[in-house]
Formats: structure tokens, C-alpha cells, sequence
């Protein structure tokens, strides 16, 4: 290789370079964006989603663009005035007690203030020596939430994933070529003449696990569904004469999956029992903890995940019950070995033969992303300044705020309640008397359809037995029960007007 010269000095930059990466300027649009956000935060009122036609959203985008290609500096603070308001506006507002919808949280505002602090210093995570500090403390907070898991603290492991849908795939190409050893290398050939390879899951489990089983070469069809309880739980009696039929049908279970909190009712499944049946069956146990095992941190919920300490793997989103910045997602291993069988490479421009200190605390051979965000560092600093009992609390309210909000369901003769809230979940419906049962399933969808439109509340619907509910997700500890007595009122409302609206068209 031969080397040239650079050929564009400085000097010949225009103003547009300097004034970019202009540190004082950056100083004065952050207050902008601050004093923004600030208000952004202080503003309690109850609303939801203001949905705008994209048509018209992307308009109002192209509006805020330059239109030819200047190439002098040209900052324009009402530009970006501009862009941050209608980025705020039109986003879910996720720190309005009108927003009960999804998982996603309002963050700390400390996380975001961290957060901010990654975008700029920019130090990707999958290697020490490009991001010293996030991979140092990954493992401290590895050891830190260790504590509410119970594994070996020598033996364990855990990695930062972008999301928990990549931290399933992940734990699972870990079972799957632990179990199955020629597959990472010879693919569905090594298995030839013997069963084909399957996973087993709650009915309900995140589609994350069954786009994991396609992406893998599993197939979706070979994942073996386990029968659920009332409670939305693995029917841990049912559980066993569905995996000796799965044999039967030629297939080779290698996998267990079983969620704490299940993303429709946030039901737990019972790890404990389901760890016996797994050991029995030599199953990797994988816990798709992504929304609920948060949990862990708290003396009076930790109970729901009991049993963890006999898991092979742990899926734990941040950034649900964590409330930090998405993603920020870590996946625990019981046994750090079997965190390296997930992938297999050789890259001489990173990985090292022979680690030394430093690369030793690269996580680049057990993450699937080689540039990642270093998201461990938004929680650490809040674990750092507040401890576990700022999750704690806020858990805990929430928690106590879905058992509110489930009595005042219960007590309300047009609503109908179909399960117990587990966490922070809960589905319902409105049902009121006269409603025909096949009518039901379209009505939940229209109402939820029309309190979002109506742009005061976010919530969201999911299929319960196969007939639609309402879904409630408390994220927000500024929600009371007051509002969500207000959330029925406006269920009630929108819903009486569908269906006084529907009859006026069948009787036209
Ligand atoms: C139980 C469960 N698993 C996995 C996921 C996927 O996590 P992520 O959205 O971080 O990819 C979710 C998200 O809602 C979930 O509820």
C-alpha cells in the first residue's frame, strides 16, 4: 500500500465545517433544546397521542429543510426551534399521565441528560478501548443486579444487547449451539437422520422468540406451544405430555422459553416448576424477562420471578421498567462460557488472539452488533446516584396502581375484568349489557381506535382468547387512580357513541 498526502488542508474549509462543530454554538443550542425539554416535562396536563396524517407530518419535515445546497454556515436557530418542537409535539407522550399504552417508560431525566452525554463523547460499546468506562461498568452493574438473580457471581455473565428482541435470538443461538454443537458451522445439515430442533413457549410468548426460531433456521412451525392457565401462565401439568408429544413428532425440544411478564396481561410464568421440568428434559431454560424482571429489585415483587437462580439465561430490558432511554437491554448467562457459543468469528481488526487486560473486557465476542450504543451508562449513573430504591418505589407504585385500577374495573357493571394484574399490566373490556358477544371483539377495537384519535389518552388493545381487549400499561407514577377513573369515563363515552352511532345506521 502506498500512502498519500492529504491534500485539503484546513485553510481551505469553509465557515460551514467550523461552524458545525462549533463548541459554543453547541453549548447555545443545547440551552435551546433544554429550556424545551424542560418544558416538555413540567407540563402535566392529560393527553395522549396527537396522530397527524404522516402525509402532512413529512410536509411540515420538508418545510424545516434547506432547500438548496448552501455550502456556507448557515445555523438557523428558528430551524432548529422548529425541528425540536415538532419532534416533541408529535411524539407519544410518555410523561403525560394521560399515557398508559405500551411498555415503552418516561426516562429519568437524568438517563436522558447521560444519554446525551453518549451521543456526543460517542464511544461505541462492543470494545474497551473505544469505550473504557461503559465496559468497565457493565460489569459492575452485572454484579450489582447479580445480587437479585443469585447466580455464581463467578460463573455468570451478562451482555448489553440493542433491545430484547436481540437478546432472545441471542440466548437462543447460545441454547441452540450449545445443545446442537455442528449447527453454527454446518447449519441444518449436521442434524441429518435425526429430529428436527424446536423450542418451547408459552402460547403467548413475545414474537420476538417466534421471528427468532425463523431468522435461526428453526421455522416458526417448529416451536412447540405449551398450554396456558387462567392466569395467562405455562400450565406447568400440561407441560410435560405437550413435550413427550413433541418427540413423538420427531422433534428435538432443545429450548425452554418462559416469560416474566408476558407482553398481553404481564402474566409470570413459573420458573421454579418449570426449571425441574427443564433439567428433567435437559431444556436450556431461557427467562424472557424483558418486561418484568425489573421486578427483581423489589423486596415485595421479587417473589413473581422465584426460581431465576435456575435459569441458564435472562433477558432484562432497562429500558421498560427501568425507565431509562431504549434500548438498554442486558442479557445474563448462568454460565459465561456459554455466553461465547452464541457467535463464532474470526476478525483480526478486533478480535485478539490472546486478550490482555484490556480486551479481555470487550463484549464484541458475545453481542451480536459490533457498534453499539454504550447503554449501560444511563443506568449505571442512576443506580449510582439513587441505588435500587428508585426502582423499587416506582415499581411498587405502579404495581399497586393496576391493582387500583383493576377493582375500579371490576366494579364497573358495563366493564368486564379478565384477569388479575400480575405487575403493571391490565386488560379489559367494555361489554355493556345487550352487546352480542361477536360484537364485542370489533367494539374494543373501534373504542381504542377512537380514544386515540380523540388524542387525550394512549392506550393499547391486545387479542385475550382470541377476542380483543383494552390494555393498560402503568409506566408513569404520576398516574393515579383518579385518572384512570377518568380513562373509564372516556371509554364508557366513545363507546356508547359507537354503538348508539351503529344502531342509528341499522335502523337508516
Ligand atoms: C416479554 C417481551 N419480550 C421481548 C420484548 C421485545 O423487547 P424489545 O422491544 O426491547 O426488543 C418485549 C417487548 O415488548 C416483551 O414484552
Amino acid at each position: 500500500m502506498t500512502e498519500s498526502r492529504p491534500n485539503n488542508p484546513a485553510s481551505d474549509q469553509s465557515g460551514l465545517l467550523l461552524e458545525a462543530f462549533d463548541a459554543q454554538l453547541f453549548r447555545e443550542t443545547s440551552e435551546t433544546a433544554l429550556a424545551k425539554l424542560e418544558k416538555h416535562l413540567s407540563d402535566q396536563s392529560i393527553r395522549g397521542l396527537e396522530l397527524t396524517d404522516p402525509a402532512k407530518l413529512s410536509e411540515a419535515a420538508k418545510a424545516l429543510m434547506t432547500t438548496e445546497r448552501e455550502r456556507v454556515a448557515a445555523f438557523d436557530e428558528e430551524k432548529l426551534a422548529g425541528i425540536i418542537d415538532l419532534y416533541i409535539r408529535t411524539g407519544i407522550q410518555v410523561h403525560s399521565p394521560g399515557y398508559m399504552g405500551r411498555q415503552f417508560s418516561g426516562v429519568v431525566p437524568l438517563a436522558g441528560v447521560i444519554d446525551f452525554v453518549s451521543s456526543v463523547v460517542n464511544q461505541p460499546a462492543s470494545f474497551y478501548e473505544a469505550a473504557q468506562l461503559p465496559n468497565a461498568v457493565e460489569r459492575i452493574m452485572a454484579d450489582e443486579l447479580n445480587r437479585f438473580i443469585g447466580w455464581d457471581p463467578a460463573r455468570f455473565t451478562m451482555v448489553t444487547t440493542s433491545g430484547g428482541s436481540l437478546a432472545n435470538l441471542t440466548a437462543l443461538l447460545a441454547a441452540r449451539n450449545q445443545k446442537l454443537p455442528g449447527y453454527w458451522s454446518e447449519g441444518g445439515s449436521s442434524l441429518r437422520g435425526q429430529p428436527r430442533p424446536a423450542i418451547a413457549v408459552g402460547a403467548d410468548v413475545h414474537y420476538s422468540v417466534a421471528r427468532a426460531a425463523g431468522v435461526m433456521g428453526i421455522g416458526e412451525a417448529q416451536l412447540v406451544r405449551l398450554p396456558l392457565n387462567s392466569r395467562g401462565q405455562i400450565c406447568v401439568a400440561d407441560a410435560r405430555p405437550a413435550l413427550e408429544a413433541a418427540e413423538r413428532q420427531n422433534l428435538k425440544v432443545f429450548c425452554l422459553v418462559a416469560s416474566a411478564g408476558s407482553t398481553s396481561v404481564g402474566a409470570f410464568d413459573p420458573i421454579d416448576e418449570l426449571a425441574v421440568l427443564a433439567r428433567e428434559k435437559d431444556l436450556w431454560l431461557h427467562v424472557d424477562g424483558a418486561h418484568g424482571a425489573s421486578l427483581l429489585v423489589s423486596d415485595t415483587l421479587r417473589a413473581k420471578l422465584r426460581g431465576i437462580d435456575k435459569a441458564d439465561s435472562l433477558t432484562w430490558d432497562a429500558h421498560k421498567m427501568m425507565f431509562v432511554p431504549a434500548p438498554c437491554t442486558m442479557l445474563f448467562y448462568r454460565d459465561k462460557e456459554a455466553s461465547l457459543t452464541a457467535f463464532r468469528q474470526k476478525a483480526s481488526y478486533v478480535f485478539d488472539e490472546e486478550p490482555d487486560i484490556y480486551t479481555a473486557y470487550d463484549s464484541g465476542g458475545k453481542n451480536f452488533e459490533c457498534t453499539k450504543r454504550p447503554m449501560i451508562m444511563t443506568l449505571w449513573s442512576l443506580w449510582a446516584m439513587y441505588g435500587p430504591a428508585l426502582f423499587a418505589e416506582k415499581i411498587e407504585y405502579l404495581c399497586q396502581l393496576t391493582e387500583e385500577a383493576h377493582a375500579i374495573v371490576r366494579a364497573e357493571p358495563d366493564f368486564e375484568t379478565l384477569h388479575r394484574p400480575e405487575a403493571n399490566i391490565l386488560c379489559f373490556r367494555y361489554h355493556p349489557a345487550g352487546v352480542r358477544k361477536e360484537e364485542v371483539h370489533r367494539l374494543q377495537i373501534a373504542i381504542r381506535n377512537s380514544v386515540k384519535l380523540r388524542g387525550n389518552f394512549f392506550i393499547s388493545k391486545v387479542n385475550v382468547d382470541g377476542v380483543a381487549a383494552l390494555r393498560v400499561v402503568m409506566m408513569n407514577h404520576q398516574i393515579t387512580g383518579e385518572h384512570f377513573r377518568m380513562l373509564i369515563s372516556e371509554i364508557r363515552r366513545t363507546g356508547q357513541d359507537l354503538l348508539s352511532s351503529e344502531a342509528a345506521t341499522e335502523t337508516a
